[in-house]
């Protein structure tokens, strides 16, 4: 199908529906998505699940660009994914805010 090379970008939602400093779960194509939205305005997406065990990352401490897991304290640089403290890094996604406060995500990286 044409375009299926290009990276495609899915609306999420506005970014109003995240409490600044927080993080919430989106379904988008299947897969569950973790975006956050931080004290700067920035935002941020990345899988859902913890690599450790599957905790909720949505639910994790924000700090910056950082999330640490609820559940045992991993922590991850959600710009780049890479891991800070734990023993594996995370998949996230790139995310804009258009100006109207909608969410664009994509999913093809
Ligand atoms: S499940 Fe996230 S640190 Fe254990």
């Amino acid at each position: 199908m044409p375009g299926d090379t290009l990276t495609r970008e899915h609306v999420l939602g506005n970014v109003d529906e995240i409490p600044v400093g927080e993080g919430r779960n989106f379904e988008v194509a299947g897969r569950t998505v973790a975006v956050f939205r931080n004290h700067a305005g920035e935002v941020f997406a990345s899988q859902a699940d913890c690599p450790h065990l599957g905790g909720p990352l949505a639910d994790g401490m924000l700090g910056g660009s950082t999330i640490m897991c609820p559940l045992h304290d991993r922590m991850f640089d959600l710009r780049t994914g890479s891991v800070l403290v734990g023993e594996c890094g995370i998949t996230v996604y790139p995310i804009r805010k258009a100006e109207d406060g909608t969410l664009l995500l994509s999913l093809d990286g």
